[in-house]
This record gives C-alpha cells, sequence and structure tokens, in this order.
C-alpha cells in the first residue's frame, strides 16, 4: 500500500507539474494573426454608407477600397481554418473599418458600430474558445471613445489585442493627437495589429484597388511617421504587427534611414532607425513567396519577428491555402524556424493565448 500510495503521489505529482508548466506547442500548430469577419449587418452598413455594390462573375458584390468583399460567415470561417490547417485566429476587421462613419452624429454612428463589432466578435470567441481570438477595432480618430473600447475590450472581452488602421480619417500612427492611445496601450504591453487603410489622398491609385499597391506603401508610411514623429521611440513597449511581410518595408529600410540621417529630418542614428523597424513583426499574408520570405528574414535578420497570417477570406481559400504550405520550401525553413513562424512568435506577443490553451512558452 504505501509504495502504492507513493506512486500514486508521483503520478500526481506529474500531472500537476504538467499542469503548471504548461504542454509542449507542436512546430506545426498554426497561429493565423490575419483573419477578418465581415457580419452581415457590417455588410450593410457599408452598403447604407455609399460602398458600391457591382455585379462580378455573376454576383452582386460589394466593393470597398476598390477590392470585392467575400462572403463570410462563421461556420465557414472555421471551415476555412480547418482545411488550411490554421488551429487558431485572431479576428479582425479589415479597412475601412469604421473610419467611414468618423465624425457621424458627432463620433457616436462610429462608436457604435465599433461596439457591435466587438460584440459580434466576442460572441464568435464564445462559441470557438480554443479556435478563436480577436482583435479590438476602434472609434479612431474618436480618442475618448476609443480609449473606452480599447479598456472594455482587453478586460471585459478578454480580447488578444488591439487593431488600428495606418490612418482613420487622414490621422496616421505617429500622429500625436494619438499620443493618449499609444500610452494606455503601451502601459498594457498590448499587441496591436495594424491593417492597411486606403491612403488620406483620394486619386493616389489611379483607379486601381487600393490593396494592390497602396495597402503596402501604407504601413510602411506609419511606420516611417512613428519614426519621424518619435511616437515609436516613446512607446516602444507596444507589440506591433504588420501584415503583408511589412509592405515594403524591408526593401525600402536604409532608404528610409539615410533619409532621416539628414540633419533637416532630425539626424536620426541610421543603427537605431533599423533597429526600430526591425522590433516589429511582419505576418505572411500574401507575402509567401521566395523573394518576399527571404526579405523579411534577411531584414530581421532571422525568423523571430515573422507571424503567420492568411488574410481569410479577401484572400480566398484556393489562394491562401497554398500559400501557406509552400512557406516552408519558399524560405528554406528549418523546422525550428517553422515552428517560429507557426506559433511561437505568436504566443511571444500573445501571452494570453498561450495560457488560455495551456501551451508553455
Ligand atoms: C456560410 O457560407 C457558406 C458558403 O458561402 C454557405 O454554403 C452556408 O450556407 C453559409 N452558412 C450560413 C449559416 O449562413
Ligand atoms: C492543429 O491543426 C491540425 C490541422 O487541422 C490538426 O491536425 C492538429 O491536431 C491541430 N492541433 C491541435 C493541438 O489542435
Ligand atoms: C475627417 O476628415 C475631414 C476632412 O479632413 C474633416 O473635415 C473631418 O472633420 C474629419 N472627421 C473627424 C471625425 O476627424
Ligand atoms: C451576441 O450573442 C448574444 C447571445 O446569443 C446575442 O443576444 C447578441 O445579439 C449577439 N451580438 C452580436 C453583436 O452579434
Ligand atoms: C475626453 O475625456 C476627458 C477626460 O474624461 C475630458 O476632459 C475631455 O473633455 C473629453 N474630450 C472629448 C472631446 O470628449
Ligand atoms: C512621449 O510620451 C509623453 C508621455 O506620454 C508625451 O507627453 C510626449 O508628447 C510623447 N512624445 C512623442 C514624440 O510622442
Ligand atoms: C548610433 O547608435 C549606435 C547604437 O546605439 C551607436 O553604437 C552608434 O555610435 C551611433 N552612431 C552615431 C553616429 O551616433
Ligand atoms: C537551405 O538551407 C540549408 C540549411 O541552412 C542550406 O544548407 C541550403 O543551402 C539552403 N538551400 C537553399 C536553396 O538556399
Amino acid at each position: 500500500m504505501p509504495s502504492l500510495l507513493a506512486s500514486s503521489f508521483l503520478v500526481l505529482l506529474a500531472v500537476v507539474s504538467k499542469i503548471a508548466s504548461g504542454s509542449l506547442v507542436a512546430e506545426s500548430f498554426k497561429i493565423d494573426v490575419h483573419s477578418h469577419v465581415v457580419p452581415d449587418f457590417y455588410r450593410e452598413a457599408l452598403i447604407e454608407a455609399g460602398y458600391p455594390v457591382k455585379l462580378l462573375d455573376g454576383q452582386e458584390t460589394l466593393f470597398t477600397d476598390g477590392f470585392p468583399v467575400s462572403e463570410w460567415n462563421l461556420t465557414e470561417h472555421i471551415a476555412a481554418m480547418d482545411s488550411m490547417g490554421a488551429n487558431y485566429s485572431t479576428l479582425s476587421v479589415s479597412a475601412p473599418g469604421v473610419n467611414f462613419l468618423a465624425g457621424q452624429d458627432g463620433g457616436l454612428a462610429a462608436a457604435a458600430l465599433a461596439t457591435k463589432l466587438n460584440l459580434a466578435m466576442y460572441n464568435y470567441t464564445q462559441a470557438y474558445p480554443t479556435r478563436l481570438g480577436a482583435m479590438c477595432i476602434l472609434p479612431l480618430p474618436d480618442i475618448n471613445a476609443t480609449l473606452a473600447e480599447i479598456t472594455f475590450c482587453l478586460d471585459v472581452l478578454n480580447f488578444d489585442g488591439v487593431g488600428m488602421y495606418t490612418n482613420a480619417n487622414g490621422t496616421y500612427l505617429g500622429d500625436s493627437a494619438l499620443d493618449p492611445v499609444f500610452a494606455l496601450l503601451n502601459a498594457r504591453s498590448a499587441t496591436v495589429f495594424v491593417h492597411p487603410a486606403a491612403p488620406y489622398c483620394a486619386g493616389a491609385a489611379i483607379g486601381y484597388p487600393d490593396p494592390m499597391t497602396e495597402y503596402p506603401f501604407e504601413s510602411v508610411r506609419a511606420m516611417e511617421n512613428m519614426l519621424l514623429t518619435g511616437q515609436r521611440a516613446n512607446y516602444s513597449q507596444i507589440n506591433m504587427i504588420f501584415p503583408h511581410g511589412g509592405g515594403v518595408m524591408p526593401y525600402l529600410a536604409t532608404r528610409i534611414a539615410g533619409l532621416a540621417s539628414l540633419s533637416f529630418l532630425g539626424s536620426l542614428n541610421v543603427t537605431a532607425t533599423l533597429a526600430q523597424f526591425r522590433g516589429y513583426l511582419f505576418d505572411t499574408a500574401s507575402a509567401t513567396t521566395v523573394v518576399q520570405l527571404l526579405a523579411m528574414k534577411e531584414f530581421f535578420g532571422g525568423t523571430g519577428n515573422i507571424v503567420t497570417g492568411t488574410d481569410y477570406p479577401y484572400v480566398p481559400l484556393a489562394q491562401g491555402k497554398p500559400g501557406l504550405a509552400a512557406i516552408q520550401a519558399n524560405g528554406n525553413f528549418s523546422s525550428s524556424e517553422m515552428a517560429q513562424i507557426n506559433n511561437q512568435n505568436a504566443l511571444n506577443i500573445f501571452p494570453g493565448v498561450a495560457k488560455k490553451l495551456g501551451f508553455a512558452i
């Protein structure tokens, strides 16, 4: 009996220590930091606001920023995750977010739609707690309503992080108007997913879809503005994800750092500028080719800041699935590098997800 007792005690101890330390994560466990919801009420709000519905392949299709908005529902989202092999996704709302309501009803319209979207995303995370988390949508550029929404999402809805856009009605990240928002996010070491938006100058895309070329440059524009205004240096505790391989940042970083070192732009230290840019995370959505993956790895000096993103459903499954499957071969990544890209880098910036899923990090 005593030996049986002792061995049960040891088994119990082993179980407890496994719980305490969490279980190990499989290399292939994929966290998708970039996928979107399009609830029916949001689609209707966009149509009501005047976004065009055009015939595309015989289907009435809503367009935002010159790009078709795919059909979406929760069941289909989970089925797409299963098909792509995405284990966990942080949901967010793509551009234009609620920016198109900026200023209407003294800001109340944008705030109300943002809250409704957050409550809808909360419902999805409750329906699939081990598969879905969410990034809060904010009613920027309304600062007070934004501060309230951040607290609500992080403390009440237990969201994984916060979504922002490169600009909201022309207020770019880096603008000092956003300092109170950055101060709050910084104090909480929050993780922010920065989705590109249409640039705040009509006509830049010369009639083509904004996502094609303008979105990648928007990501660079936001990082550049945060550099030159000093906002990023000031609030460096925020984990910031830029999608699509950082736009064109890997290619332009040294050019921007060189220009920013000139006296008329503030004589910024080139090494420090590049270090600041390398402190961001970039996702793999539509950035899975050899050139894009090697550019990211070369830019960061490794794979420690690359996270998985799919941009589902705006990037349809037929395109997203083979893209995701090609990452290892195209990047010539080792299994430990794949573990970083698939989940380790994401778990580092989403400690709540690791905790929720019982993973040791
Ligand atoms: C979800 O979308 C799929 C594909 O568009 C469709 O077949 C299915 O009926 C939809 N489900 C619901 C509950 O709307
Ligand atoms: C992750 O997803 C893959 C593919 O769907 C599945 O085989 C695997 O069991 C999942 N892992 C966990 C821990 O759920
Ligand atoms: C949005 O931008 C327009 C044009 O600059 C400006 O008139 C309006 O006040 C802005 N709205 C908000 C809420 O900042
Ligand atoms: C969330 O779910 C609750 C309970 O099912 C429902 O009453 C509410 O309308 C849902 N909210 C949204 C925004 O979908
Ligand atoms: C924002 O909130 C602060 C503090 O609660 C208040 O002093 C300020 O007037 C508010 N600003 C606006 C534009 O509502
Ligand atoms: C830096 O942060 C402080 C405190 O929040 C703020 O007063 C200051 O304006 C910020 N400066 C920049 C350049 O963001
Ligand atoms: C730039 O910053 C780096 C690292 O902080 C430092 O070693 C270097 O001396 C600085 N260069 C100049 C010109 O100040
Ligand atoms: C792929 O990586 C391995 C291990 O680092 C290296 O030996 C090999 O040369 C690489 N292949 C290509 C095509 O870059």
